[in-house]
């Protein structure tokens, strides 16, 4: 077990602040949160490398600006795709006004304090989606009712892929989100899924799902179904997803 190296004094950070520092010779990102309570994890996203320095902090999950990986500043663990691996990390200990990190011993925190809901260290990452309007690329694959029902699941499959993932920039169809399209009359059926159950975009997608649907003529009413099972898997994804993401 390694020993723990003192990082900095407690005075050089306030709740709700983060600072940098190396722990041999690594960099690991001293978080404190607004409870008091630290966390400190290594500051390199497992995706492609990134700092995770000034990423967005909120929820006890901090998340990398570069793609938008997330990840759970208590466990290390990916929260959110691109990430498939957590990052490591850190003990904190306190002691005569001095902080010390050594890497963790797989050992449960002492500091218990439950983080509060929605706290924001950083402005998040710019949000692409608007919130309140329509998908601009809509208006061309309107479809009329004389079209057969295949093609209308194919207008549909076109409506969906206008909605994308804010995070990871790719439209939730090639993302291998949309798990079946079905229509009754006018009323359309979509099972889908998230990259991940906490995936902090996901009421966001869904919204914009619904709103792709619904601006087609034929659909009165389209019904989202959240599903979790079979869980998404990076298989999912299109080939050019896959390496837009640098996933091979
Ligand atoms: S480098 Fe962090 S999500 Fe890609």
């Amino acid at each position: 077990m390694s020993d723990y190296e003192k990082v900095a004094s407690v005075d050089e950070i306030e709740p709700g602040k983060r600072l940098s520092v190396f722990v041999d010779d690594i960099p690991v990102l001293l978080v404190q949160k607004d409870d008091g309570c630290y966390a400190a994890v290594e500051d390199v996203c497992s995706h492609d490398g990134q700092p995770l320095t000034d990423g967005p902090i909120a929820d006890g999950a901090i998340t990398c600006d570069r793609h938008g990986a997330s990840f759970d500043l208590k466990t290390g663990k990916p929260l959110c795709m691109p990430a498939t691996e957590g990052i490591p990390i850190y003990d904190v200990k306190i002691e005569d006004g001095s902080i010390f990190l050594r890497p963790s011993s797989g050992e449960v925190s002492t500091c218990n304090h439950p983080t509060p809901a929605n706290t924001v260290l950083a402005p998040s990452v710019p949000q692409t989606i608007p919130t309140d309007g329509e998908p601009a690329a809509l208006e061309a694959i309107e479809v009329s009712a004389e079209d057969d029902a295949k093609s209308i699941d194919e207008k549909m499959i076109d409506a969906l892929r206008t909605v994308i993932d804010p995070e990871l920039m790719i439209n939730i169809v090639d993302l291998g989100l949309v798990y079946s399209v079905n229509h009754d009359g006018k009323n359309a059926y979509i099972d889908m899924t998230l990259t991940s159950p906490a995936c902090p975009a996901g009421p966001q997608i869904v919204q914009q799902a619904k709103m792709a649907l619904e601006r087609l003529r034929l659909v009165e009413e389209a019904e989202i179904k959240l599903v979790m099972t079979p869980p998404w898997s990076p298989e999912r994804m299109t080939d050019e997803a896959r390496d837009h993401l640098g996933i091979f």
